[in-house]
């Protein structure tokens, strides 16, 4: 049985639940992953449909090739590599021009080619490619045929191969890939075949590709309805009767109900079978149970199977109110939202999928429940995760239209957005509409095209292909010129869209309320959603925000007006209903957008290492009930003896009560200044006794240093719920390692994350520790990134040895494909070293 998704369903299951490796298509993956330069044969087998890895054994030059796209040309000396690959990752960092936008990193051309067989018995069937993502500008041959070009980088797309292949015999297929042209991008692309490659072999009739749409036209607790099309094409030469049977299938594999439906279908020609599913007492997919059915749609022509395809979907609504904000399953959900980029630190833009998962975990544990995908489409495998872990994803096509930005004056998407944008926009959708997470499109992010009068019309374009391809969703745009001027163009592109994205409604001070509230009473009808906003980002571990007298003029921290207008503006979304919620910039620290010596954005709440920032507690403070505590600065403040210190608290505790070493600093706790108004802390002021209250969102007290511990205690319901400890620590003495799976697969993706901690004697992290650490590692695995979350580092990603940032840093492993051990160790000149095993198993 294989599935479009079927491959990447079965990685992150495994990843997910720790289970035995189980589909055919990862077997056969593993069977085909021979050293690279050999030829990959692929499995001649009986199946309908062969959806199998295309990603081992490339080769790769960095350079343009002329001639590289013949079958004879001599590519003996050009590097052995497996996809997902990213070139510009690799380094080095040096300052050029207009070199902020890509994180200071070498971009180029490049070239890819693969030899492989195909199996006599696939003769009389059709081949076909599948890119999920090549940045960008890249053009295909197979045996030196021209199969055409895809200018954007951040799309999917696929190449049938079939009057070209060689069945039953060798074949090469060659791929350019040009980011030469800069800047394109106002942050980190990557460059590259840097996400997944598929072979499918079908036969002449066969489900069209991204061919099902999954809809759910009435969801009810009682029952649903399903409605599944699905176009099949015959490319045979001869007319077909086909009998189509689909079933909905629980997460169980259970068969709920099938539907069937005959059609004779022309040579040559196409046919879009419609059909509805009733189910019973569904478990409707949501945010706390993500559950996922599948469609199974079996093809027949007469007795015989000619495909047999997998769509794994959810049964949920999803609306937009304008007085009750976003409606899941009927009920109110307010988007704890954050805006992600596409790469993910030290692996660039190749991000295996556990890289993903770990990011998603950490995002869930801080109550995040939506993620808008700023500002390009993302890997399928990335909206897999979601849909499983369940989030709601704003799914983002574009940051460009017909207006370059400053940032991309020659090279933006706007040179191909006549020739490529509806073609785009509808792989985009064709691909993601059956993913249960995908609440919203957006159709752009602060395109200039908001204030130019013909942007209406561009906008009304775009909104006709969205809604054509998939009626069943809203489309918003972030929009940055609320009030631009002249305020009938803006009003105008504004009063198009079916959901009104706000970005910055606070880029100046107090605004935010303001231009949410004037809104409201001006276009009550509107819908509303906060697109993007500032974070509690901040660099991790800097601290020179508590020290106002010695602090650097331009740096950020929670100590700072900016913490303040992010509280300001959450209070205000989380009070009125009519905001559907808010996304936060950003989540994660991305690479790019920065001036030298900076390579990457510290707007995150978590580094670029998926390490949490003061900021990730705010949010968690606000979006989680689970008692938590965060205190901070760190309290090593060797010299400061005596001088006032600001800590600071964020907590969802009802009041916390400070000690420094033993002693009481006093009781803190949040005052609701609207009366009346429902807050998950009840009728706080009355039960706050002696506490001190406040209106922000986070406690602080004034502290005048002196070494030892600080010890917060908070209370939640007149219970001591929670205690958290910050204590002054010793210098560097050892170096810790802890993994996030000490199992992982042997199959040449799967990764374990290694925090490295720097210790003091008695193993505790020393807070503002940057020793350089060495690594060694052998057996069943390499490492594929070292980081450290700093962002004005530019030690190499891929080296052997990596400074700690402030007492952290990451190392990433991947799997080998033969089972067996990893064993890593750590050694730093003075310190104790640190070792740890992983191990790799196979199916
Ligand atoms: C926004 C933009 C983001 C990013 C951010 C930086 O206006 O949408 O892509 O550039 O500013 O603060």
């Amino acid at each position: 049985m294989e599935s479009e998704n079927g491959p990447h369903d079965s990685l992150s299951r495994r990843s997910l639940l720790g289970q035995a490796i189980g589909a055919a298509g990862i077997v056969s993956a593993l069977q085909s992953a021979r050293p690279a330069n050999a030829q990959t044969p692929l499995a001649g087998d009986g199946r309908a449909r062969v959806r199998e890895s295309f990603d081992f054994g490339w080769k790769f030059l960095k350079a343009d090739a002329p001639g590289a796209e013949q079958p004879g040309f001599d590519d003996s000396n050009w590097r052995n590599l497996d996809l997902p690959h990213d070139w510009s990752i690799e380094g080095p960092f040096s300052e050029q021009p207009g070199s902020a936008t890509f994180a200071h990193l070498p971009t180029g051309i490049g070239w890819y080619r693969k030899h492989f067989s195909m199996p006599g018995s696939f003769r009389n069937r059709k081949g076909t490619i599948d890119f999920d993502g090549v940045y960008q500008n890249s053009e295909v041959w197979i045996n030196g045929q021209y199969l055409g070009k895809r200018p954007y980088g951040y799309i999917s797309f696929h190449y049938d191969l079939t009057p070209y292949l060689n069945m039953g015999g060798e074949n090469v297929i060659a791929v350019k890939v040009d980011n030469s042209h800069q800047p394109n991008c106002r942050w980190y692309s990557g460059s590259g075949i840097y996400r997944h490659t598929w072979l499918l072999v079908t036969n002449p009739a066969h489900v069209a590709h991204w061919g099902t749409f999954v809809t759910t036209p009435e969801v009810a607790e009682a029952a649903s309805i399903v409605q599944v099309k699905t176009m099949v094409q015959n490319e045979g030469k001869s007319a077909v009767t086909c009998t189509l049977s689909t079933t909905v299938l629980d997460r169980d594999g259970k068969v709920i109900r099938t539907a069937d439906a005959s059609q004779s279908i022309a040579a040559n020609a196409g046919y879009e079978f419609v059909q509805q599913i009733r189910v019973e007492r569904p478990n409707l997919w949501s945010i706390g149970n993500p559950y996922l059915y599948k469609v199974r749609s079996k093809l027949k022509d007469q007795d015989r199977v000619v495909d047999e395809y997998d769509t794994p979907f959810g049964i949920r609504s999803i609306e937009f109110d304008a007085d009750k904000g976003c409606l899941l399953n009927g009920k109110p959900v307010k988007l704890n939202g954050v805006c992600l980029h596409h790469e993910a630190g030290s692996v660039g833009a190749a991000v295996p999928e556990r890289v993903w998962e770990r990011r998603l975990e950490l995002l869930k544990a801080m109550g995040c429940n939506s993620i808008r995908t700023s500002h390009n489409p993302y890997a399928p495998e990335f909206l897999d995760l979601c849909d499983r872990m369940g989030f709601l994803v704003m799914s983002e096509a574009f940051d460009e239209w017909k207006v370059a930005k400053p940032q991309t004056p020659d090279y933006g998407y706007r040179i191909y957005f006549d020739e490529w944008s509806e073609r785009d926009v509808t792989s985009f959708i064709h691909r993601d509409r059956n993913h249960p997470s995908v609440a919203l499109w957006s159709a752009g992010n602060e395109v200039v095209d908001q204030v130019v009068p013909a942007g209406v019309e561009t906008l009304r374009r775009l909104l006709a292909i969205f809604h054509r391809e998939d009626p069943t969703r809203l489309v918003t745009v972030g929009c940055d010129r609320i009030v631009a001027e002249p305020e009938a163009v803006s009003n105008e592109f504004l009063e198009l869209l079916d959901v009104v994205g706000y970005n910055y409604v606070d880029r100046w001070r107090d605004r935010a309320q303001k231009y949410y509230s004037i809104d409201r009473h001006a276009f009550p009808h509107r819908k509303v959603i906060g697109t993007e906003s500032p974070s509690m980002g901040g660099v991790r571990g800097d601290y020179r925000w508590a020290f106002p007298q010695t602090a650097q003029s331009g740096m950020r921290g929670m100590g700072g007006n900016r913490g303040v207008d992010v509280e300001r503006l959450w209070s205000f979304v989380r009070t009125y209903d009519y905001v559907s919620g808010d996304h936060m910039w950003t989540g994660i620290d991305y690479l790019g957008e920065s001036g030298w010596p900076a390579k990457s954005s510290s707007a995150g709440v978590l580094d670029t290492c998926g390490f949490e920032k003061d900021g990730y507690y705010f949010y968690q403070s606000q979006w989680t009930t689970k008692p938590m505590i965060h205190l901070f600065p760190h309290w090593n403040w060797k010299g400061k003896e005596g001088e006032f210190i600001p800590v600071l608290c964020y907590t969802n505790c009802d009041t916390v009560e400070l000690f420094l070493n033993g002693k009481s600093l006093g009781v803190q706790g949040y005052w609701f200044p609207l009366s009346g108004m429902e807050n998950k802390y009840g009728n706080f002021p009355a039960r706050a006794g002696a506490a001190r209250t406040t209106a922000d969102l986070h406690l602080t007290w004034t502290v005048p240093y002196q070494p030892g511990t600080l010890k917060a205690v908070g209370v939640k319901d007149g219970k001591v719920v929670s205690e958290v400890e910050i204590t002054t620590v010793g210098e560097p003495a050892a170096i810790g390692l802890s993994v996030d799976r000490s199992a992982i697969f042997a199959d040449r993706r799967d990764v374990a994350h290694v925090t490295v901690q720097i210790l003091d004697a008695q193993g505790r992290v020393v807070p503002d520790a940057a020793n350089e650490v060495t690594f060694r590692i052998q057996g069943a695995g390499k490492i594929i990134g070292l980081d450290n979350g700093n962002p004005v580092s530019h030690e190499d990603f891929k080296g052997d040895r990596r400074k700690a940032f402030n007492g952290l840093c990451l190392a990433i492993v991947q799997s080998a494909a033969k089972p067996g051990r990893i064993q890593m160790t750590a050694t730093s000149p003075g310190l104790q070293s640190g070792s740890i095993t992983i191990t790799t198993s196979g199916a």
